[in-house]
């Protein structure tokens, strides 16, 4: 039984309104499986963007098929919608969503388990009706409330809210989560996740307060037990940050926020100096991300983390951590309306 039911854990068919989102280009199978399987909602991440589209479609059906080995619940998967310096959107998004779409034709398990399509970066509008025609719930996010009606009237049925201090690539428009997400839930009528800065039962609390369904965390899924695609060290890394301990820097397709390392200062230097073409800044940059995820350089390599780091101080297991987290919001909750100080004796 559900100890804290909300319109998004009715839509989607969960227990907790907790979710594990997309943190491609790296492999989220085994933390998604682990999420869901605890009771909230896992997700796949896309394998990369510059992938020929018919490889990185072909790593995404095998990560959809491995994560229904390892759960029976729902999941869902992230597809970034790229698009080209003319706004043409990219062919690799276009094979993603088709992947997803034929990996639920094609198992009838995963069909049934696959329930969400969490699209990203750009506007989805052109991929909306076929999303919903394949049976699938479209959760769209967003930086900015004017895209969050934009999403909302393409069809979309949650918004993602996500804030300014979310780990990742960020937004150009610096608009923090505390002011987005009740911006964002009194302008759309559909169920709204909060993304960037959730960590805990009480930011799970406040965020339902602020009228969302559940939060959406990257950061704090970094540093868990069953993150086993992610070398070690990178969940020790986001536990010891501090405040201050963040920069943004020129991402993939935007801004995007790490963990401050000598290979960040030295990406700004690059930068500054206009050191490198593109193409090569972004092959730099797909390297050094890889690299810290992949063998814990955190001299050489790019790890990218929200504000949220810095209050995160320890490594969870997700089966004990997302049930507890529930409990903890719904405590938090009961307490303040019992420490609230009765209307009738105020002003006496
Ligand atoms: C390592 C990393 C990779 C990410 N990659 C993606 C991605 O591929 N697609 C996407 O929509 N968001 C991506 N994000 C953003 C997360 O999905 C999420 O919105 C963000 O982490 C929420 O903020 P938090 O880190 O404070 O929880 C990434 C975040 C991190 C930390």
């Amino acid at each position: 039984m559900s100890v804290l039911p909300t319109r998004y854990t009715e839509l989607v068919g969960i227990e907790h309104p907790i979710i594990q989102e997309g943190m491609g280009p790296f492999k989220t199978v085994a933390l998604a499986a682990a999420v869901s399987n605890a009771g909230g909602m896992g997700t796949i991440s896309m394998p990369g963007m510059s992938q020929e589209p018919s490889e990185g479609a072909a790593i995404m059906r095998s990560h959809i098929s491995a994560c229904a080995e390892l759960t029976d619940k729902p999941f869902a998967v992230n597809v970034p919608v790229g698009a080209d310096d003319n706004g043409k959107v990219l062919p690799i998004t276009e094979a993603y969503i088709n992947a997803v779409i034929a990996a639920r034709e094609a198992d009838s398990k995963v069909g049934q388990q696959l329930k969400v399509l969490t699209t990203s970066a750009g506007f989805p509008g052109a991929f909306a009706s076929r999303i919903k025609d394949a049976g699938l719930i479209h959760q769209h996010k967003v930086g900015s409330t004017r895209q969050a009606i934009k999403a909302e009237e393409a069809g979309a049925d949650v918004i993602i809210a996500s804030g300014y201090e979310m780990g990742g690539h960020t937004h150009h428009s610096p608009v923090h989560t505390f002011v987005l997400l009740p911006n964002v839930t009194a302008a759309v009528s559909v169920p709204v996740l909060l993304s960037g800065g959730a960590r805990d039962g009480r930011t799970l609390a406040a965020a339902l307060a602020l009228g969302a369904s559940g939060v959406a965390m990257g950061t704090r899924f970094i540093a868990s037990a069953d993150n086993t695609d992610w070398h070690p060290s990178v969940a020790q890394f986001i536990v010891d940050a501090r405040e201050g301990d963040d920069v943004v820097f020129p991402g993939v397709y935007g801004p995007a926020r790490g963990l401050r390392t000598a290979a960040t200062d030295r990406l700004l230097e690059i930068v500054a100096n206009g050191e490198m073409t593109i193409d090569e800044l972004t092959e730099w940059k797909d390297h050094a991300l890889q690299l810290a995820q992949s063998t814990g350089d955190f001299e050489k390599g790019l790890v990218a983390a929200g504000q949220v780091a810095s209050g995160i101080q320890d490594v969870v297991d997700a089966a004990t951590f997302v049930p507890q987290m529930a409990r903890e919001a719904s405590e938090v909750l009961q307490e303040l309306v019992r420490g609230l100080v009765p209307t009738s004796t105020v002003g006496v």
